[in-house]
């Protein structure tokens, strides 16, 4: 079994840490490295993307392979044939597989059976390149910050459960600012929780939440595949909207992040999402930097 990236948890610290490394060193164009190279990667997606589906094309085209989009209709993944099989067979055409899903249980069986790696592109459990890009923006902007207090408000979701899992890793005083019924993974919480160099918080109180934090992150309120739910969860959430007046709440010299796509004047105001503290397009950039170095750390440990 290749080593794969089903959520961050499967890195140690040591690992992040190297893997952040190997970003700025592409980033910068000081390493270009071409394990690629003549080699293909599958790119699975039963949900719709623009930053993943470009980042992962792009990325693996530097890394000298090409990248072959595939969308779950035709693949049926677990349908049309099982999911050790389309492992077994794309095992045997490409050095490395990204996908995007609904069940996170399938990430974890495409990764248990295809002897290549196997990357998470997001499931409804979390979005682990998304993160790992993140918390290298984070490094990139505040390099001094040695336990950066992270804010997140909003939906307990797969964003959620991935700034959890840092915590598990990396120390973090990350404060979750959500409703009762919007809460994240109390599996992932219990994870986060065991790691003594984090302080973690959830709040319902989002004034609490933000206070004094160097980063502000927020996601939209109704993910992929729950879209129906938009108008019920803007009433529970309404609260935890990162605008000007709940902002004044966090460090003067904030960070305000949000994966993207945004629900601009739902979670965020265009006012903060356009305003000085906001880093989302450094973000949007980063995940091709960030997942360059997660491809060829994965194809190189494998
Ligand atoms: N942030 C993110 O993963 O964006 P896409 O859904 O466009 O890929
Ligand atoms: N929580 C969002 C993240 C999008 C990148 C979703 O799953 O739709």
């Amino acid at each position: 079994m290749a080593r794969s990236l089903t959520e961050i948890t499967d890195f140690s610290a040591d690992e992040i840490k190297e893997i952040m490394r190997m970003a700025g060193e592409m980033k910068t164009g000081q390493s270009a490295p071409r394990p690629l190279d003549g080699k293909a990667a599958a790119l699975i997606f039963a949900k719709p993307s623009l930053r993943t589906r470009v980042s992962f094309e792009v990325g693996v085209g530097q890394l000298g392979g090409s990248g072959l989009y595939i969308t779950d209709d035709e693949v049926g993944l677990g349908k049309r044939e099982s999911i050790a099989d389309v492992a077994e067979v794309l095992s045997r055409y490409v050095d490395l597989i990204m996908i995007r899903t609904f069940e996170h249980d399938h990430v974890v069986q495409l990764a248990k059976y295809a002897s290549v790696p196997v990357i998470n592109g997001l499931t409804d459990l979390v979005h682990p390149c998304q993160v790992l890009c993140d918390y290298f923006t984070i490094i990139e902007h505040r390099p001094k910050l040695e336990r950066p207090k992270v804010a997140y408000l909003g939906d307990g979701n797969n964003m959620a459960n991935s700034w959890l899992n840092l915590a598990a890793r990396i120390p973090l005083e990350l404060r979750i600012g959500t409703a009762s019924t919007t809460q994240p993974s109390d599996q992932i919480l219990n994870k986060a929780k065991a790691n003594g160099d984090s302080e973690i918080l959830v709040t319902d109180d989002p004034k609490e939440a933000i206070l004094g934090a160097d980063v502000v992150y927020t996601d939209v309120w109704a993910s992929m595949g729950q879209k129906n739910e938009s108008e019920i969860k803007s009433e529970i959430l309404e609260k935890y909207q990162v605008n000007s007046s709940l902002l004044a709440g966090a460090n003067p010299d904030c960070l305000v992040m949000h994966c993207l796509p945004a629900e601009r004047g739902r979670e965020i105001t265009d006012e903060v999402m356009d305003g000085p503290h906001s880093i989302v397009f450094d973000q949007a950039e980063n995940r091709l930097h960030g997942q360059k170095a997660i491809m060829v750390f994965l194809l190189t440990s494998s």
